[in-house]
């Protein structure tokens, strides 16, 4: 995604730095420390500005979400996005928070955002490989990948989000009942993702070609890229898989998979 740089960004950030999940370093915080509760975790990888997420939490609010974008600059406006939808203020000039209480954060302050309000949604500037390579095996309900960027070079395979080591990992971090969906709107990453899954551990569960011509148009959640891209007229493809684990690979306790 390209995006002009941020006025004051990495203060927008820190004032909004609850809404972070931490990054302590060789292994992920431990998700029911951070949301304080056991929820079946769900993992966002590439949420772009965050509409989807903002509004997926919502709509599925007994479960927890990392949403993990590589740009700090776009990581902002998600962040942003997330507090405002769920009423905790609004940005202040300079890089500053007004929160509802109408307690203003100026530029380079942190609000302490209380635990009861934070949602069940935390943001991290991350590069996707970096953090799934932290997270412990079969911990995650399902991974989500909507419009990832389609690398559409032959040498430039391997930085696709469903190219074989990123998949290796997906596979690894998801629990027995797993999922792994996916949207484009790119013929080439759809065609090259139907045939990588099932190369790399996973059976393919379902699949459109016209997401919003097929009886998932109703749920589905239309996140930025795909508004644009369908008021272009391209149509939307989706698929989802599970992956494909023997009994020994263990499984997590999850109330409930995406
Ligand atoms: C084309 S945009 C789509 C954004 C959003 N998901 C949507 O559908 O509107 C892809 C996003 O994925 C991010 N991204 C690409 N590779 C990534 C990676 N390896 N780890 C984390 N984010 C990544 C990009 O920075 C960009 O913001």
């Amino acid at each position: 995604m390209r995006m002009r740089k941020k006025r004051h960004g990495s203060e927008r950030l820190l004032a909004l730095s609850a809404l972070l999940y931490p990054d302590p370093g060789e292994t992920a915080a431990d998700p029911a420390s951070v949301f304080g509760n056991g929820n079946p975790l769900v993992l966002e990888v590439g949420c772009g500005k965050g509409e989807f997420i903002a509004k997926l939490s919502l709509a599925e609010p007994e479960k927890n979400y990392i949403a993990l974008e590589r740009i700090s600059d776009v990581a902002v406006v998600a962040v942003e996005k997330y507090a405002r939808s769920r009423g905790l203020g609004d940005l202040a000039p300079n890089g500053g928070w007004l929160a509802p209480d109408g307690k203003l954060y100026r530029g380079g302050e942190a609000w302490e955002i209380p635990h009861e309000l934070r949602g069940n949604v935390r943001f991290l500037v991350a590069d996707a490989a970096d953090f799934s390579a932290k997270v412990p095996d079969s911990s995650v309900a399902a991974i989500l990948a909507n419009f990832s960027d389609p690398w559409p070079g032959k040498g430039d395979s391997r930085r696709r989000l469903t190219s074989p080591a990123f998949l290796e990992n997906y596979r690894r971090i998801l629990a027995k009942d797993g999922i792994f969906r996916f949207k484009t709107d790119n013929d080439g990453l759809f065609d090259y993702t139907l045939e990588t899954l099932p190369e790399n551990g996973f059976r393919i569960l379902w699949t459109t070609r016209d997401l919003h011509a097929s009886e998932r148009a109703a749920s589905n959640i239309v996140t930025e890229y795909e508004r644009n891209f369908t008021e272009k007229g391209v149509k939307i493809k989706m698929l989802e898989a599970a992956p494909v684990k023997s009994w020994s690979e263990g499984t997590v306790e999850t109330k409930k998979s995406t």
